[in-house]
């Protein structure tokens, strides 16, 4: 976790590092820091707490002069959140500063090795050891910054995205990566360098995304140059053009990215189909699919690895390409596969689905399964994103950037992009009849225009929010396609609402979480038409009798579950296996308002962070 971002050339490094640290705060916030060159000094200026304390004190401080400069925005991982473990950090001499994105594993025994050379310490981080590895290297081998840079690096175990200052060379930053993302921006005499393009797009549209165990140095009036950190091969980088624009990545008048991302959904998932549903031609297009279709058609099982929200929107997939595509499916946190030694083969076809595409887990039950022969494709949605290069195939969301924490849009664009999967591989299997498939693409088209009808419920939806704010406890339940749906929507609202809640299949209270229901305990059943309605009507029973609250998630006109509910919320009818892109909707909103009404930091929620690239 964490941002970093640098620049290098002609105009003030201070506004563009700290625009860039604010747009990267997603990555976390518990503490900030800058270092600036002015051409003379090497002032570092860090702080607990958002990039906007950062700002108050960096300009009370007057240290805002210097055109170069490099930041860092933090979650914590060695250390606990203070001024002294925030990054940037200082090498003994005060020479070298250092932004790091990522864990040193072996910094323990580095340290005790530079501590028994002189060295001291003042923050609990690993990156101090880092920084003082480098110079150490520097001073002993007599080389220039890149190489001690390289020379530490292969010293070390873990992870990086690192950017590296010289006061004693000031003309360039050293960067380098290893599962942590890092993005050189291109411009007419200058550089910048961040975790994700969005510091620097309104200034360059040239980016060089460096792949994993790759360094470059970034020199003004030079070329970027470009190697591999473990033996020194040149690389030619490939310079690319970047699509996201501005606008996409700021508030657009709403009041946090969460709303804004909630509201973009109808125009989202129409941006995930375009050009890929030719619902006049009866056709699915997916490149990386079309090229691989044999992997598809032949592959024993589908095997999802995720975590979080994307993990959701495997569940949902599971039950989708069971349903069109009549193969077995299993869904696994990347966390619990990666460690236990699964039985998996060039039979199978395994989907990562990632929004930021950089979740280490995720990566890392990738590498296992290729390791052990399996087609791997991916669906993400950051475009260049580690897991998107490091899948054989993929299909990207493009649901534009997500930047609150809590996913919304990726979500809902995921279940798109796999639905169109699940049917596209149904056609190819012969397990569903032209009509049919006709008949599915038309559904998936009308529903954009059916989540705007469902988002028109907001007003509503504040009513209950305010209802039931107070609750110390939730439970989300659904079945069938909409299980997974419950899980989302008890995980929206703990992550920004801080409230604990559960979700369950809604037939499974009785083997126990009933219990647990007296007339405190709001109740969130999704109780659509099309689903198990009357199995789940039954489900609301039982609990009704029990005093719970219940607010229903229902179909258009529904009857029977009004009239058992305190509250319900509509969502307009559909197919059954695309309910969860209409139920989800309210969900998402009560948990947003509940949070706002709570006073939570809806975008950055406490203790997590937008990508998580450590284990
Ligand atoms: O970027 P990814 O989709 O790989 O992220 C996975 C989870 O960390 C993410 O979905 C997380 O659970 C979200 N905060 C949920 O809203």
């Amino acid at each position: 976790m964490c941002g970093i971002v640098g620049y290098i050339g002609h105009r003030d490094a201070y506004p563009i590092v700290l625009k860039g640290l604010q747009r990267l705060e997603y990555r976390g916030y518990d503490s900030a820091g800058i270092a600036l060159y002015d051409g003379a000094n090497l002032n570092v200026c860090k702080t607990k707490g958002k990039v906007l304390d950062l700002k108050n004190k960096m300009e009370a401080e007057n240290i805002t002069e210097g055109n170069i400069g490099i930041g860092h925005t933090r979650w914590a991982t060695h250390g606990v959140p203070n001024d002294v473990n925030s990054h940037p950090h200082y090498s003994n001499s005060g020479d070298i500063v250092i932004i790091h994105n990522g864990i040193i594993e072996n910094y323990a025994s580095l340290k005790q090795e530079l501590t028994s050379r002189g060295y001291t310490f003042e923050s609990d981080t690993d990156t101090e050891v880092l920084v003082n590895l480098i110079e150490d290297v520097k001073k002993k081998e007599n080389v220039k910054l890149g190489k001690a840079v390289q020379i530490a690096l292969n010293q070390t175990i873990g992870a990086y995205a690192i950017a590296v200052f010289d006061r004693n060379k000031p003309d360039e930053i050293i960067v380098a990566r290893l599962g942590s993302p890092l993005a050189i921006g291109v411009g007419e005499d200058e550089f910048f360098i961040a975790s994700d393009a969005s510091p620097f797009i309104e200034f360059t549209k040239s980016a060089i995304y460096l792949e994993d165990g790759e360094m470059a140095i970034v020199r003004l009036g030079r070329e970027v140059r470009v190697r591999k950190i473990q033996d020194d091969t040149m690389v030619v980088p490939y310079v690319q053009e970047l699509q996201m624009n501005l606008e996409q990545i700021e508030k657009g008048g709403y009041e946090h990215f969460m709303l804004k991302e909630i509201y973009e959904q109808p125009s989202a998932i129409v941006d995930t189909y375009r050009g890929r549903m030719l619902v006049d031609k009866g056709i699915v297009r997916m490149a990386g699919m079309d090229d691989n279709i044999e992997k598809f058609t032949n592959a024993k099982r589908i095997l999802i690895v995720a975590c979080g929200t994307s993990w959701h929107a495997g569940l949902v997939a599971e039950y989708i390409f069971e349903d069109f595509a009549r193969v077995p499916v299993e869904v696994e946190y990347a966390s619990e596969f990666r460690y236990r030694n699964p039985i998996i083969d060039e039979n199978d076809v395994v989907i990562a689905i990632s929004q930021s595409g950089e979740t280490a887990d995720t990566m890392a039950a990738i590498k296992l399964a290729k390791s052990k022969g399996a087609f791997v494709f991916g669906v993400c949605n950051v475009v260049g994103s580690s897991i998107s290069r490091e899948t054989h195939a993929g299909a990207y969301t493009h649901a534009g950037p997500e930047i609150g924490v809590a996913s919304t849009k990726a979500f809902t664009t995921q279940i798109t992009v796999l639905s169109l999967m699940a049917l596209k591989l149904a056609k190819a299997k012969g397990n569903m009849s032209h009509a049919d498939f006709h008949y599915h693409l038309q559904e998936l088209d009308l529903i954009p225009k059916k989540i705007k009808k469902a988002l028109e419920s907001n007003e509503h939806i504040k009513v209950v929010a305010k209802k039931y704010m107070n609750a110390a406890n939730f439970l989300y339940l659904g079945r069938g396609f909409n299980f997974p749906v419950a899980l989302e929507g008890a995980l929206k609202l703990k992550e920004i609402s801080y409230i604990h809640a559960e979700g369950y299949p809604a037939a499974e209270m009785k083997h126990g979480p009933i219990a647990l229901i007296d007339e405190n305990m709001p109740v969130v059943v999704i109780a659509t038409k099309k689903g198990h309605y009357e199995k789940v009507v039954s489900n609301i029973q039982e609990i009704k009798s029990r005093d719970a609250r219940i607010i229903g998630i229902v179909t258009e006109g529904d009857k029977d579950v009004r009239s058992m509910a305190d509250y319900v919320i509509e969502v307009p009818d559909t197919i059954e296996a695309f309910t969860p892109l209409l139920t989800t909707i309210p969900l998402q909103l009560l948990s947003y308002h509940v949070a706002v009404m709570l006073g939570k930091n809806v975008d950055q929620p406490r203790n997590l962070a937008k990508s998580v690239t450590v284990e």
